[in-house]
């Protein structure tokens, strides 16, 4: 089965394929054309993550999913969250997101040791926080969103060379004392919140993909064809619209259909045109 996956990154698309396995074949998004940023206005991940699957499925038809992911810092009243990409500024500059997180944390840190020497009690400053990814699968005219979270603390400074974004500042509790930049990329992809999800996806394809009606093909890189071509978006009545009245009984599955995704993410699938 032919699944198109919302990501340039050439890493995303090689740890989703390898957790997918045999039977399932991931493109990417510049195999289908799509070149241009795909907007996320949404105010949650799971709303980024619909509006990223949705704006594929409407420009390709095809079965599609989407993955979004935020960092959580408790002292940081839960930010960067949704805005983690752009923390520091719209460049998406990894080190200055890292540096802004470290230099809050700190102001935090300074502020309570300056009040502890003034006699006041004050609560130690947690650097507790947590990666979160949701990822949206829009398959066969339903949409399923699937999560996965990783605790841990945010170091005191960077640390490590691999990985990418937030790693050289995260400490998983799996790996104490090590960042995700120390580890190797086999050990973080065993634990990481965006292999959860996948994971639990995969779970759920696994299960579900011989009885759901697969979108009819994936189309060529031309743009041209995606837009135009009716008979690449989807318009086979045989595939059913998301059924909101059947609930889960998978609990890996945090969604089935429209009615139950968050308010702030409107639920639409069917049919772009
Ligand atoms: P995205 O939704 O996957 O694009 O992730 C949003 C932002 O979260 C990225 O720009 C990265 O800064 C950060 N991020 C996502 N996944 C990871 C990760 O596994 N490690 C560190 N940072 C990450």
């Amino acid at each position: 089965m032919k699944i198109v996956f919302a990501t340039g990154n050439s890493g995303k698309l090689r740890e989703a394929s390898e957790i997918l396995g045999e039977g399932f074949e991931l493109v990417s998004l510049a195999q289908v054309g799509i070149t241009e940023d795909i907007p996320e206005t949404g105010k949650t991940l799971r709303a980024n993550s619909l509006q990223k699957a949705q704006y594929l499925y409407d420009k390709t038809g095809c079965d599609c999913f989407a993955d979004d992911t935020g960092l959580e810092v408790d002292a940081l009243g839960g930010a960067p969250g949704v805005y983690t990409a752009r923390y520091a500024g719209d460049d998406k500059d990894f080190n200055r997101n890292m540096d802004k997180v470290l230099y809050e944390l700190g102001v935090l840190e300074g502020e309570a040791r300056m009040a502890g020497s003034l006699g006041l009690k004050v609560k130690k400053v947690s650097r507790r926080a947590r990666f979160k990814s949701v990822v949206t699968l829009i398959i066969g005219g339903q949409i399923k969103m699937f999560e996965g979270t990783l605790e841990g603390v945010i170091a005191r400074e960077k640390s490590g060379n691999g990985g990418f974004g937030y790693d050289p500042i995260f400490i998983a509790d799996e790996y104490p004392g090590k960042t995700l930049a120390d580890i190797s990329e086999e050990e973080k992809n065993a634990i990481s919140h965006r292999g959860k999800a996948l994971r639990a996806m995969a779970a759920w394809l696994h299960t579900h993909s011989e009885t759901v009606p697969t979108a009819p093909t994936v189309p060529s890189a031309d743009p041209s064809v995606i837009s135009t071509d009716p008979s690449v978006i989807s318009t086979d009545p045989t595939v059913p619209s998301a059924d909101p009245s059947v609930p889960s009984t998978d609990p890996s599955v945090i969604s089935t259909g429209p009615s139950v995704i968050s308010s702030e993410a409107e639920g639409r699938v069917e049919k772009s045109e």
